[in-house]
């Protein structure tokens, strides 16, 4: 798979296989590529905790918005929800930039975990304190969570369209629409 078609497979997926589960040694690899990832300063100052046990996933899951286009539907049921999740840490006294790097981060950890046919979904729509109680950081705040596992659904990329919002089809497969680089280019 080239990098094209990796960046087109790694979509974000929000129902998975839940008893399947995504083994700890690729959750660390995909946190390695983080760890490759380019940052302000090289100062590395972001920190990352993996959730994996069934009742860490059910403190964190309820706080989380689901979809926010797709609103007949209030997120994945039991059997479909993430199997893990990855929380990417800040130092609470140090904001400059923490968020830039840490949506670097967070695409080194999709694309690494969709080269190995793991999905993900990051979130910013998520319960802090139900973060913190799950994955506890003294010193740090959760930026963002990364939802992960086995994709248990259907992602198709509609690509040159100039739609914004994402949509599910009669058959529930989920559409993403992306714009044309006409639109994205402005100068050259
Ligand atoms: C910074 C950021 C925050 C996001 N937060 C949420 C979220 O809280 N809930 C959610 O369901 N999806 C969230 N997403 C996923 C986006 O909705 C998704 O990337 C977008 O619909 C495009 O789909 P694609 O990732 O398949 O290209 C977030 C994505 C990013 C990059």
């Amino acid at each position: 798979m080239n990098f094209t078609e990796l960046a087109e497979r790694a979509r974000s997926y929000r129902r998975f296989l839940e008893g399947k589960p995504v083994p700890r040694g690729l959750l660390r690899k995909m946190i390695g590529a983080a760890a490759m990832a380019p940052c302000a300063s090289n100062l590395q100052r972001l920190r990352f905790s993996i959730v994996t046990g069934e009742h860490d996933r059910n403190t964190l899951f309820p706080g989380i918005g689901w979809a926010g286009y797709i609103t007949d539907w209030s997120g994945p049921v039991p059997g479909e929800r993430p199997s893990a999740y990855i929380v990417v840490h800040a130092p609470e006294k140090e904001e400059l930039f923490t968020g830039i790097d840490a949506g670097i981060a967070a695409s080194h950890i999709v694309l690494a975990g969709a080269e190995q046919g793991v999905g993900s979904c990051i979130l910013l729509n998520y319960d802090a304190d139900a973060v913190n109680r799950t994955a506890p950081a003294e010193g740090y705040n959760p930026v963002l969570v990364i939802a992960l596992g086995y994709p248990g659904e259907t992602v198709v990329l509609e690509k040159d369209t100039e739609k914004i919002r994402y949509w599910r089809d009669e058959t529930d497969v989920h559409h993403v629409p992306k714009l044309p680089l006409e639109t994205l280019i402005l100068k050259g």
